[in-house]
């Protein structure tokens, strides 16, 4: 049978540092939460591992709203919260997982992390428990580092067999110069929690119940080091959660760049985490792509580009300076330069949408051109279509919105107005200059404009007449 792991998540602190009212936890950094990082780092680790595994995440300051936020995840069932109640501290922390959460201590391990660490990987979490089980012997683990400033960490004191952990305001001035610092990330073996987090005291400068109180030098635990801090920065203040989403974005471009995606100038791409990009693809500089974007291999997207929740399929090109939001781009599509595709925006393959052409909750088949200047809103077009310069969809009445469907190979000229809900047929061709009150069966002809009058010489009359 598999062995058993509860990944528990300290997140029940308010972060007062932050200066902002939502829990710390779910401070957001390229595209997601910072609780989303640790989560997916321990999960991807229990699963690397083989291990069968559930999250407890501990939850205290505005708890609803890290509850809404579990709502929403890909792996709720997998996740449970824990309340702690007031804040005395991360053993008090640890003892609500297991008050709330009793099938906890049924399982072989126990890890815990703290949520406001985003660049903790499941990496970190595999080095970690490989130490605990290269021997048998060993009841816990804690990983460390040595900090370039360790002010605020809590200071490693290695003895034998165990070494054990003092506090930064309750340690003495030699202690305070040990470099080699608790990063808040351990993994134990439960029986071990079982045996010893009732017995910690509060007796101690803050007056809180600490958990690293798990670690004694009388206990057989070890201190993991670990050869850089980045894993395990923490996040206090604004100004560090910009640093480490700078981090997070070299990070995610290099990934890519190893994966075959070119950047022109990777320092000025704006991209969050969950985006993904196909090799062969290149991007131009000063390109944002957000939130869950996909972009196929082969894609070129010019600079200026504003890529949201897009899918974008391969060998499509985003020209400079279009904007794309909950749109899907079929293969070898050009788009733009300066378009904008809006929700619900689903463009054909070896479509073509121009220059100030915006594009709303429609659906055109393959090989549509809508070249320049037109409004597409709520509207279905078929294969081959033209559409000239000019077009609008009259989609709304004031009160209502309404649908233009026009069928395949058919031609509409340049500045036609489709007063919805109107439809044209296959094989249709509708004049320029037409406002479309009325459907046009397939095959038909539309036309719907003033006669035109010209009468010979009557332009200096007309100046004169004006003149006097
Ligand atoms: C803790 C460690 C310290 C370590 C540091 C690393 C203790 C006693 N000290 O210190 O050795 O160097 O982390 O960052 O554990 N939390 C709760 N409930 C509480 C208190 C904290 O859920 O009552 C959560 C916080 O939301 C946070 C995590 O526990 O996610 C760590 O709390 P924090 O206050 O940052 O711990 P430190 O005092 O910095
Ligand atoms: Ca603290």
């Amino acid at each position: 049978m598999a062995d058993t792991i509860g990944l528990v998540i300290l997140a029940a602190g308010k972060g007062t540092r932050m200066k902002i009212d939502t829990p710390k936890a779910l401070a957001r950094t390229a595209g997601q939460a910072l609780l989303d990082y640790v989560v997916d780092a321990a999960i991807g680790f229990a699963q690397e591992s083989g291990l069968v595994a559930e999250v407890g995440l501990v939850v205290g300051h505005r708890k609803e709203l890290v509850e809404a936020w579990l709502s929403n995840h890909p792996k709720r069932e997998v996740i449970r919260t824990a309340w702690q109640r007031e804040q005395k501290g991360t053993a008090d922390a640890l003892k609500a997982c297991f008050d709330d959460l009793p099938q906890f201590w049924n399982y072989d391990y126990t890890l815990v992390a703290c949520a406001d660490t985003p660049l903790i990987q499941s990496s970190e979490f595999r080095t970690l428990f490989a130490a605990l089980q290269a021997d048998s012997s060993l009841v816990g683990v804690a990983a460390t580092f040595d900090a370039r400033n360790p002010k605020g960490y809590g200071r490693i004191l290695r003895s034998h067999p165990g070494f054990h952990i003092v506090e930064e305001k309750d340690a003495t001035d030699t202690e305070r110069r040990v470099l080699e610092v608790n990063s808040g990330f351990y993994i134990l073996r439960t029986q071990h929690v079982r045996e010893v987090l009732s017995s910690i005291r509060n007796d101690n400068k803050s007056g809180e119940f600490y958990l690293t109180d798990l670690f004694q030098d009388q206990f057989s635990v070890r201190p993991v080091k670990f050869p850089s801090e980045e894993p395990f920065l923490g996040i206090n203040t604004l100004e560090q959660l910009a640093e480490v989403t700078t981090l997070l974005r070299i990070r995610k471009l290099r990934r890519l760049m190893l994966e075959g995606v070119e950047f022109l100038n990777p320092g000025t791409v704006h991209i969050d985490q969950a985006v993904t990009i196909g090799p062969g693809s290149i991007i131009y500089p000063n390109v944002t792509l957000l939130g869950h974007t996909n972009i196929g291999d082969r894609v070129v997207i010019e600079s200026g580009a504003f890529i949201r929740d897009s899918e974008v399929r391969a060998g499509s090109e985003i020209l400079a300076h279009s904007y794309l939001e909950g749109a899907l781009v079929h293969e070898a599509v050009t788009i733009g330069p300066m378009a904008r595709l809006r929700t619900g925006a689903e463009i054909g393959t070896e479509s073509k949408i121009g220059n100030f052409v915006e594009v709303k909750k429609s659906k055109l088949a393959k090989g549509v051109k809508v070249s320049h200047l037109s409004y597409v809103g709520d509207a279905e077009i078929g294969e081959n279509t033209n559409i000239g310069c000019g077009f609008v969809t009259c989609n709304y009445d004031g009160v209502n919105k309404h649908k233009t469907l026009i069928g395949r190979n058919t031609f509409i000229g340049s500045d036609c107005q489709m007063i919805a809900p109107v439809s044209i047929g296959d094989d249709a061709f509708i004049a320029a200059g037409s406002t479309i009150t009325k459907d046009v069966p397939a095959g038909g002809f539309g036309i719907a404009r003033a006669p035109q009058v010209t009468k010979d010489g009557a332009a200096r009359r007309f100046l004169k007449t004006k003149k006097a």
